[in-house]
């Protein structure tokens, strides 16, 4: 285990985690489709764009807090869901939750998470200062499944559903293909069926089981009318995952959607899409202040989280950083992780002079 004291800046957790993960679980958890092009591309957007800093402007106390569904979140970062955080360390989802908690952040919970919900909504309650938690779908052919989840999730306290709506099938991982990649026998997806779920055990070379069970069980004729479907009987608001075409934007706010999270599903999806940061601006227009829009994607650093509140985004979600704190130091790890982004994030609003994160605007940032 690393002393989380060792990490500066975010990125120092991510080869500690490769020492600490055997190399499997490292492709699955770090790899994207394809030629992983687009995950190059979701970090490298944000290097691409300038702050533009202010002066002479009391910065004595910076306000990093955030609203979302009419309540005041302490800081706009959250981590993004992700499965399986028990192949990153013993303890998985339940540790996640603790070290979010203890950082006051949003952590959302994937629907395929190595933890019962209920018990990571026990075990987040008992951090000192805990953040809220989310709970995400995909698409199921077994509806009923969806919605016995989402009352469960309502009931556990969970403030919100997100739905992923970029997942009609798995995107061509090669790595994973490569390495026979399969869920480890220990590490189980609780929340659903251990029948349902056999598949992603199974190991074959050349082939992920990932793609195989989601073949399975992931709904490939889900549309719009399936998100009215799905609004009309869940017991939380539902943000729709996964949004890079501002028309898709819009079409999920006619159909119901309380928010949306334009993601590229950190570039494991389609090799080749649009960076979320430069697919966030017209996202935002196009949703005009009728819905929150939050981004993942390539957030790697707390200047990464200014640049895209500044154009726009009410939150933004960390994906691999976290599970790379949580390979490398357990629950600490992943509070120091949230920290070291928090402490970069207000640190830069009080030097650039903006030191209200939700009177961020695009005047904060200029391209190139
Ligand atoms: C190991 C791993 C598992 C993931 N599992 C899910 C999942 O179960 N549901 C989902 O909507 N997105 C999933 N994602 C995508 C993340 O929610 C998020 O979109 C992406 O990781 C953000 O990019 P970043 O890792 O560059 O921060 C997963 C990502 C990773 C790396």
């Amino acid at each position: 285990m690393t002393d989380a004291s060792d990490c500066r800046r975010p990125l120092d957790y991510r080869e500690r985690a490769r020492a600490a993960l055997p190399a499997h679980v490292w492709d699955y958890i770090e790899g994207g489709a394809g030629d992983e092009l687009t995950v190059a591309w979701n970090s490298a957007a944000f290097d691409r764009v300038s702050i533009v800093p202010r002066t002479m402007v009391d910065v004595s106390a910076c306000d990093l807090s955030c609203e979302l569904f009419g309540a005041r979140y302490a800081t706009p970062l959250g981590v993004a869901p992700m499965a399986y955080h028990q192949i990153a360390h013993p303890e998985g989802e339940l540790a996640t939750a603790r070290g979010a908690g203890a950082a006051g952040a949003l952590c959302v919970v994937s629907i395929f998470a190595s933890a019962r919900l209920e018990d990571i909504a026990a075990a987040r309650s008992g951090a000192e200062a805990s953040g809220p938690l989310w709970f995400q779908l995909y698409w199921l052919r077994r509806r009923e499944v969806m919605l016995d989840l989402a009352a469960r999730a309502g009931a556990a306290g969970y403030r919100a559903l997100v739905v992923t709506a970029d997942t009609p099938r798995l995107g061509d991982r090669r790595r994973d293909r490569h390495n026979g990649w399969a869920v480890p026998a220990g590490v189980r997806a609780v929340n659903l069926d251990a029948a349902v779920m056999a598949s992603a055990h199974r190991r074959r070379p050349g082939a992920s089981a990932l793609a195989g069970h989601a073949e399975e069980a992931f709904d490939p004729s889900a549309t719009w009318h399936d998100l009215e479907w799905l609004v009309a009987r869940a017991p939380l608001p539902v943000l729709v995952k996964g949004i890079l075409d501002p028309a898709d934007a819009q079409l999920a706010v006619d159909h119901g959607a309380a928010g949306v999270i334009v993601s590229n599903h950190g570039g494991r999806q389609v090799d080749g899409a649009i960076s979320a940061l430069r697919a966030l601006p017209p996202v935002v227009d196009a949703v005009a202040g009728r819905v929150p829009v939050l981004l993942d994607g390539g957030v790697r650093r707390g200047r990464d989280a200014f640049v895209a509140l500044a154009l726009g985004a009410t939150a933004v979600l960390i994906g691999r950083p976290v599970l790379w704190a949580l390979a490398a130091a357990g629950a600490d790890g992943v509070a120091h992780q949230l920290r070291l982004y928090r402490d970069e994030l207000e640190n830069l609003l009080a030097l650039a002079g903006r030191p209200r994160v939700r009177e961020l605007g695009r005047d904060a940032v200029a391209h190139g």
